[in-house]
């Protein structure tokens, strides 16, 4: 039996749409095993009542791009999954089953894929690298595509830093999510930008939390996304009044990430009350980042 170990991940952390992740210490678990007919899928955990369990579901489709590469057929396969990422909430759901089924089909096959080959065959499933780069490499990761390939920098984060996210009751979907930002963006708004996610990555990789209420904003995507998010902006303020350094949407949303070091459970508190007082039923979870990215393990 394979076993793979997935992190969760956010996202952008601001300023860094579509180029920064951080991966993340929650979990999901996927487990191949080989069986003599059939395809069998079994879901725990979060997402259990909704995620399918046919030849549709995520890891499944992630595992056959690789049988299918390598012309490898199980006669039959057991696929358990015991997640404890919410899906659609913006914390790498989607990305952490990518990234699971291929490793575990990789292993299973014998493939032996480089890290490249698996960021690539998940960019093809996923659309985007964001979560998949750090749910496989862990840590914070800077990434770019290059004329469909992908490269990419894992940068160092402080010892003490954590993550505190807040989740909202509701899920989103990022492809609808990403049809509501603008096509076209403004020189300034661009500057924006720049110099934010720039200062962003230098004050992580130094330790440097003090600046990160400025770096940790954003013009390009949050504010056409907030307004599905109700409560967002006092979330936001309520997490930098309660402590934390630099607060954003993870991913697309509608969870919220605020990076601190100091004052975690008061931050977490405060996030889930404040989406309360607004009406939107959340919990909170403090999180450290995960150093390592999915592990795989087999079981004889
Ligand atoms: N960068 C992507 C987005 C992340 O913001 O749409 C989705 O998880």
């Amino acid at each position: 039996m394979i076993r793979v170990q997935v992190p969760a991940t956010s996202a952008n952390l601001g300023p860094g749409f579509d180029c920064l992740g951080i991966a993340l210490e929650l979990y999901n678990s996927v487990e191949f095993s080989a069986t003599p007919k059939g395809i069998f899928i079994e879901v725990e955990g979060e997402g259990a009542d909704g995620l399918p369990r046919d030849e549709s579901n995520l890891v499944y489709r992630a595992a056959r791009l690789v049988f299918e590469r390598q012309g490898f057929k199980p006669p039959g396969l057991r696929i358990r999954l015991v997640n404890g990422i919410p899906p659609g909430r913006g914390l790498g759901s989607s990305a952490a089953a990518v990234i699971g089924g291929i490793i575990a089909a990789d292993a299973m096959s014998g493939a032996g894929l480089s890290q490249r080959e698996i960021l690539n065959l998940a960019c093809s499933l996923e659309g985007h690298p964001d979560n998949v780069a750090p749910a496989l490499l862990g840590g914070l990761v800077i990434y770019t595509a290059v004329d469909g390939d992908i490269t990419w920098f894992k940068v160092n984060l402080p010892p003490g830093l954590k993550a505190v996210v807040a989740i909202p009751d509701f899920a989103l979907n990022t492809r609808d999510s990403r049809e509501s930002l603008p096509q076209l963006v403004t020189m300034r708004d661009a500057v924006y930008n720049l110099g934010r996610v720039a200062l962003l990555v230098a004050a992580l990789q130094k330790g440097d939390l003090t600046v990160l209420g400025t770096a940790m904003d954003d013009r390009l995507h949050q504010p056409f996304r907030a307004g599905a998010i109700t409560g967002f902006k006092k979330v936001i303020s309520a997490a930098r009044l309660a402590g934390a350094r630099g607060v954003a949407l993870s991913g697309a949303g509608p969870s919220i990430i605020a990076l601190a070091d100091k004052n975690f459970k008061l931050i977490a508190d405060v996030m889930r009350d404040t989406f309360r007082e607004s009406g939107v039923n959340a919990r909170s979870l403090v999180l450290t980042p995960s150093p390592v990215g999915a592990r795989s393990l087999k079981i004889m």
